[in-house]
């Protein structure tokens, strides 16, 4: 694979993932599912990695050349069984999405720690565990890598009147990790940014905030833009932090929010 022309007349050419293998949990659904649409129409060969492997096989066969591998992210061998599924398949490892996650409502006062601690397992420990496999790869091939954490606004801010303790510290967590990864691995040509997004529609949020009264009042009063996200619109957000668009960028995180947290 030749490196990107660098002349100005090739600037898209610069957000084309072609040859690269693009690792993504979480791909049986919601934004994840769109991540892999996204990237195998600029040329990526797709890892597509959750439980529901039936979901992922129907999804597979619809992409140009993607791989379909069960994983429970939060189990202890799922983050090192993908890293191998995806070089055993293809020969190398370009980017890893960590994508998967799970979020619960609940007051704090009611909340039963076996729950937040499993929050924490599968949106903050998981993707710790797969970044560090990932980077082992790269590393040892002296290889470039790349790791895009879906954070969200509220790894920045409170829910609000949402009541989510485990998202907010895990988000929270991954936004400041995020960080600490680009810094440890900025000299070793891996990058590590995050995916801030505020509200789209998917299933961990559809019934309770796109199809209730108080839900829809809560996104279209509290975004300045005066509406959740429409699916497309992280589409571009995601391909600069994955591909060489933006290769000097590192440790950042890219709320796409309508305005939510510039309030
Ligand atoms: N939608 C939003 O408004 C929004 C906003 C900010 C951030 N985010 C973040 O975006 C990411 C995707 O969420 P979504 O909105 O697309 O929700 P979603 O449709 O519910 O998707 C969540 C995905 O995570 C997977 N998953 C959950 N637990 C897993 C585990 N233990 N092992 C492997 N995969 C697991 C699910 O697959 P299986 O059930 O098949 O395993 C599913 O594919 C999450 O990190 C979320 O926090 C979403």
């Amino acid at each position: 694979m030749a490196p990107p022309d660098s002349t100005p007349e090739h600037a898209l050419d610069r957000f084309r993932l072609d040859g690269r293998v693009v690792v993504i949990t979480g791909a049986s659904s919601g934004l994840g599912e769109r991540f892999a649409r996204v990237v195998a129409g600029v040329g990526a060969k797709v890892v597509l990695a959750a439980r529901r492997v039936d979901r992922l096989e129907a999804l597979a066969a619809e992409l140009p050349d993607a791989l379909a591998v069960g994983c429970d992210v939060a189990a202890p061998d799922g983050p090192q069984n993908l890293v191998d599924a995806a070089v055993d398949r293809y020969g190398r490892l370009d980017v890893l999405i960590n994508n998967a996650g799970i979020s619960r409502v609940v007051p704090a006062v009611d909340d039963d720690l076996d729950g937040f601690r499993h929050e924490l397992e599968v949106d903050l420990i998981a993707p710790y565990e797969l970044a560090r496999r990932a980077a082992r790869w790269w590393i040892d091939n002296d290889h470039p890598g790349v790791v895009v954490n879906l954070g969200s606004i509220l790894g920045e801010v409170s829910g609000g009147k949402m009541r989510v303790p485990g998202y907010t510290a895990a988000k929270g967590g991954l936004h400041n990790l995020t960080r600490e990864l680009a810094v440890q691995w900025a000299r070793k040509g891996i990058r590590v940014n995050a995916l801030a997004p505020a509200w789209f529609e998917t299933e961990m949020n559809s019934d309770d905030m796109f199809h209730t009264d108080s839900g829809r009042a809560f996104v279209d009063t509290g975004t300045p833009m005066g509406r959740g996200g429409a699916a497309h619109e992280l589409d571009g957000a995601l391909l600069l932090l994955a591909s060489d668009a933006g290769s000097y960028l590192t440790g950042h995180i890219l709320l796409i929010d309508g305005g939510w947290t510039a309030l």
